[in-house]
């Protein structure tokens, strides 16, 4: 189901910055940001956590996988699963490495961990959250959390989820869009160049 969306282009850190320069303007449906300002806001809450440039990098495009399909609207409101978070990991991974593309890989996982774990956690879901956990499979059993924390990125998954949560503020965008896309880049290329100074020290 994914390969066509991905093969549809030639993914490099300049197709995916050039997503959100075209599409990074749609409303992130059910909720009150664009798809834009959601992707700054939950890069913006990980980098002030101090979280490690692969997680900021996670949480800026967690959700890319949305963009990526080019469906219109929320895929919950006609009740699909886009199942976005492993286009977004398919995407994310060759370019990346798995600590960008696990996180997001999880981050649908870790909101059903999250709903069962922490009694609070699921009040505070907006209503698009509360729609599309029904159809990411709704809460994990015991079983299944067990299972999730075994998951070599469990913890990052959870923080990055905590971050996307709260990464739906109206009119919360401290920069110019130029500058935000400048901070993608950035990023983008600091992960790139850490993975390839790692692999040099491994020949
Ligand atoms: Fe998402
Ligand atoms: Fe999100």
């Amino acid at each position: 189901m994914f390969s066509g969306y991905i093969a549809r282009m030639h993914v490099t850190p300049k197709s995916l910055l050039a997503v959100y320069q075209t599409q990074g303007h749609r409303m992130y449906d059910g909720e009150p940001v664009t798809q834009l300002e959601h992707a700054w806001q939950c890069g913006f809450l990980a980098e002030k956590s101090g979280a490690h440039s692969a997680l900021q990098l996670a949480s800026w495009l967690h959700d890319v996988g949305h963009l990526w399909v080019n469906a219109e609207g929320s895929p919950t409101l006609r009740g699909e699963n886009d199942a976005h978070e492993a286009v977004a990991a398919r995407l994310l991974m060759p370019l990346f490495g798995p600590a960008v593309s696990e996180p997001v890989r999880l981050h649908v996982a870790a909101k059903r961990y999250l709903v069962s774990t922490r009694p609070t956690y699921g009040k505070k879901l907006s209503s698009d959250s509360v729609r599309s956990l029904a159809l990411q499979g709704g809460p994990m059993s015991e079983e299944e959390c067990a299972q999730f924390e075994l998951e070599p990125y469990f913890s990052d998954a959870v923080k990055l989820r905590v971050w996307d949560d709260l990464a739906k503020n109206a009119s919360w965008f401290e920069i110019s869009r130029d500058e935000a896309f400048e901070q993608l880049s950035s990023l983008m290329d600091a992960v790139a160049s850490q993975n390839a100074s790692l692999i040099e020290q491994r020949t």
